[in-house]
């Protein structure tokens, strides 16, 4: 069966990037693939301690709650990266999640694990939806190393509305026609 990992990196647990994922996470279940779950703001993980121990091995030495996520990535078909726009960039713990994700990649930085669909989700209290298309350019620069092959961006708007996602049908497919994708 394959397996799609998804992140959500936002504190509000039914806020717009919930809701975004929880439909993502439809569209792989019913294209008959497992989902695991992860929301980063109820984990307790250490950032990155830079001990380079995953330059020489496959793992991380941190046996933390993101420990175990980490496995499933390795294995995973598809990860998704779900976080809410903070100061014009991912929240802290997402991007805490992606240093930990630096064994995926070898000491030339090529992928150890293949490759895996990568769907991302931000949401932002800004309208203009392109605002940020630059930082979201520059972020999937480190994708290609991880094995992280990027299928789609979902961006939703006037975000600071906890339910503007719920509101939104047009989202709401894109990200179920998304979830879909990552299983195939
Ligand atoms: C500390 C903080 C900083 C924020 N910075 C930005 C920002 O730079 N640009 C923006 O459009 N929205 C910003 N916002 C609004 C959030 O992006 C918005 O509330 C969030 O996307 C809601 O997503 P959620 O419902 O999934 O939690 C900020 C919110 C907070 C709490």
């Amino acid at each position: 069966m394959k397996k799609v990992v998804i992140f959500n990196g936002s504190p509000r647990m039914d806020g717009n990037t919930a809701t975004i994922l929880n439909i993502v996470a439809r569209g792989v279940r019913d294209n008959g693939a497992q989902v695991k779950f992860y929301t980063l703001f109820k984990m307790k993980f250490m950032a990155c301690q830079s001990c380079f121990a995953c330059r020489m091995n496959d793992d991380c030495i941190i046996r933390d709650e993101l420990h175990g996520a980490l496995q499933e990535v390795k294995t995973a078909d598809g990860v998704v990266v779900g976080s809410p726009i903070y100061m014009m960039q991912m929240t802290g713990p997402v991007k805490n999640m992606y240093d930990r994700l630096f064994p995926l990649t070898d000491s030339q930085y090529n992928p150890r694990f293949g490759t895996k669909k990568l769907l991302t989700v931000y949401s932002q209290g800004i309208e203009n939806s392109h605002m940020f298309e630059s930082y979201f350019e520059y972020t999937a620069a480190m994708f290609p190393m991880l094995g992280l092959k990027l299928i789609g961006n979902i961006v939703c708007v006037n975000a600071n509305d906890p339910e503007s996602a719920e509101h939104n049908a047009e989202l709401k497919i894109q990200a179920y026609e998304a979830g879909k994708a990552l299983t195939i």
